[in-house]
């Protein structure tokens, strides 16, 4: 694997090809993992991207202690045959005088609990797409709200690329594996176990016709969601809601309706 770290090396490196692009920020847990397999099963070449960026984080968010370790991220990368490593600096993605932004427009109940932050994942998603160019850009069901601004850009904007989303991958007590995991204590984690039970609680009402929602919200005892939300994901029925825990925000959702190509 290589690691390269400007855009003319990405350039260079890239060979046109069937090319996937999987852009992360690092602090890689199986779910990152799962999306690089998929990657290369399916690509001749892999790329990952690996940039904390900052256009995504409110200013009461966790850019500072957001965390980072781009030795061990290089090796896990390098173990799932990954063939590059994108690691641009902050200065190389929005270098002095940077001004244009995609507003992927209504989004839903996490664009309205975190303003900006889609625009700041747009943009940079959108300047990955053309760094790297590539055929195929692998994002995971986890963020289901992410992967729905996605397909929206990527439409909207006529990209010749296709997106796929990959199964949320979960630890052995049902919490979606996610790199913010690592702020929770252990009384922390048993508190935000309520997230996955309430959501599969809003499946199974689901399933027996009765309102989602309202059963996840029930079933969360003693967490208060942000939202709890249904959405659509081109044809798939998505349940999706955050919560706090302390100063931490976990999202998760749930399949209702539909199953990933
Ligand atoms: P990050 O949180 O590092 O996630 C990178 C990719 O991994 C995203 O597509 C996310 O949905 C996926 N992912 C995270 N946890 C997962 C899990 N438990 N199972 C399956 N996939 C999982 O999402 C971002 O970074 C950023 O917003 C980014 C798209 C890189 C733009 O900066």
């Amino acid at each position: 694997m290589k690691i390269v770290r400007t855009v003319s090396e990405v350039r260079e490196a890239v060979k046109p090809g069937r090319v996937g692009l999987v852009p992360t920020m690092g602090a890689f847990h199986e779910g990152h993992l799962s999306l690089f397999r998929a990657a290369r099963e399916e690509c001749e070449t892999v790329v990952v991207s690996l940039f904390v960026n900052p256009a995504q984080f409110g200013p009461a968010e966790d850019l500072d202690r957001y965390p980072r370790d781009e030795a061990r991220d290089a090796r896990l990368a390098e173990d799932a045959g990954v063939d590059f490593l994108f690691v641009p600096a902050a200065t190389e993605m929005y270098p002095e005088g940077f001004g244009t932004w995609v507003d992927v427009e209504h989004s839903g109940a996490e664009a309205d609990a975190r303003p900006g932050h889609f625009r700041g994942v747009a943009t940079v998603c959108l300047k990955l797409f053309n760094i790297v160019r590539p055929q195929v850009a692998y994002f995971g069901q986890k963020d289901a709200q992410q992967a729905a601004v996605m397909r929206r850009m990527i439409r909207d904007l006529d990209l010749d690329l296709v997106l796929r989303v990959v199964p949320t991958v979960r630890d052995e007590d049902g919490l979606a594996l996610s790199s913010r995991n690592a702020y929770l204590t252990r009384a922390d984690r048993e508190r935000a176990l309520a997230l996955p039970r309430g959501l599969g609680a809003g499946r199974s009402a689901h399933a027996q016709g009765s309102d989602p929602v309202a059963a996840a919200r029930a079933s969360m005892n003693g967490l208060d969601p942000d939202y709890v939300e249904v959405i659509d994901l081109d044809g798939i029925t998505v349940l999706a809601a955050a919560v706090r825990i302390g100063a931490t925000r976990l999202i998760d959702n749930v399949i209702l309706k539909g199953e990933l190509s």
